[in-house]
C-alpha cells in the first residue's frame, strides 16, 4: 500500500503517456527510478514504429517493455538478469500485451539473440551496470542491432567527472558501485571511441535531469545521496545512438 501522496507524485502531467498507467502498479514495480517517465522521454527522441523488434535491456520488472508495446505497438524482448522471465511473463499477460512482449532471462555478456536482430534498443537505468568496459559495446551489445538502428539510454550520471574520489559531503551515502555514474562527456567519449555508432542526441532530459531525481527521491525514500547532493553533481542523462 502506498500513500496517496506518493501515488499522486508519480502521476506527473509532464509525462502524459506514463500518467495513464496505474500509480500503484508503477510503484509496486519500481526498481530505483521513475521508469515510465524515463522511457517516455527516451522514446520521444527515437523513431519507434509499430512492428519494430526492440530489445529492452535490463528491463527489470518489464514495465517499460509493457509501456513500449502499448504506446508504440513495437515487439519487445524484455530482457533482464535479476528478474525471472516467469515473473515478467505474468505481468505481461496481466497487462494484455502477451502478443507483443517476450520475457527473456539473460546476462548482458551472454545474450541469446542473433546479430542484427533488433531494429532498436532501449535501456533504462541499466547500462551502467555492465556497459562501462571499453570493449563491451562492440563485443556484445552493438552487434545485436541492425545498421541505422537507434539505441536509447537513460543513465544516472554526474555533470562532471570527480577528480579522484567522491566529494566528502557525499561519502557517507556513496556505495563504491556508484563510480559507474559517469558524466555526459565521459559517455560521449566512451561511445565515440567505439567507432561503430553515431551519437544522435544527448541531454539532461530537457534540463530536468536533476529535478527528476529530486522529485523521485522521496517516493521510494532510499536515496539520501540525491538529497544531500542537492543538484551539485547528479543528473539523469538521456542519450540516443545510431548504429553505423
Ligand atoms: C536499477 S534496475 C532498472 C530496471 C528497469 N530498467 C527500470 O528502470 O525499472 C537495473 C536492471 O539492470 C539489470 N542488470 C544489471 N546487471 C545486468 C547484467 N549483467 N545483465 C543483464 N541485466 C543486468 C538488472 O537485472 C536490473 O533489473
Amino acid at each position: 500500500m502506498f500513500s496517496e501522496e506518493k501515488k499522486k507524485a508519480i502521476i506527473d502531467e509532464k509525462y502524459p503517456l506514463a500518467a495513464k498507467y496505474d500509480a500503484e502498479w508503477q510503484l509496486e514495480n519500481e526498481m530505483g527510478s521513475p521508469c515510465l517517465w524515463l522511457v517516455e522521454s527516451v522514446a520521444n527522441k527515437m523513431n519507434l514504429k509499430p512492428g519494430m523488434r526492440v530489445l529492452d535491456m535490463g528491463c527489470g520488472n518489464a514495465i517499460s517493455s509493457i509501456f513500449l508495446a502499448k504506446e508504440f505497438g513495437v515487439q519487445v524482448f524484455a530482457t533482464d538478469l535479476w528478474v525471472a522471465a516467469s515473473d515478467n511473463w505474468k505481468r505481461i499477460c496481466e497487462a494484455g500485451v502477451e502478443h507483443l512482449v517476450y520475457p527473456i532471462h539473460a546476462e548482458a555478456h551472454d545474450l541469446p539473440f542473433a546479430d542484427g536482430f533488433f531494429d532498436a534498443i532501449v535501456c533504462i537505468n541499466s547500462y551502467q551496470f555492465y556497459g562501462t568496459a571499453d570493449t563491451y559495446f562492440n563485443e556484445y551489445f552493438g552487434k545485436l542491432i541492425k545498421k541505422d538502428g537507434q539505441i536509447g539510454f537513460a543513465l544516472p550520471g554526474i555533470y562532471k567527472e570527480f577528480d579522484e574520489m567522491v566529494p566528502d559531503y557525499l561519502k557517507e551515502h556513496w556505495w563504491t558501485d556508484f563510480y559507474y555514474f559517469h558524466s555526459f562527456d565521459w559517455w560521449k567519449r566512451h561511445f565515440k571511441r567505439c567507432g561503430t555508432v553515431d551519437i544522435e542526441f544527448v541531454d539532461d532530459f530537457d534540463g530536468e535531469g536533476n529535478s527528476i531525481m529530486m522529485k523521485w527521491e522521496p517516493i521510494p525514500d532510499r536515496m539520501k545521496l540525491v538529497r544531500i547532493d542537492n543538484g551539485r553533481n547528479l543528473s539523469w542523462i538521456r542519450m540516443v545512438l545510431r548504429k553505423r
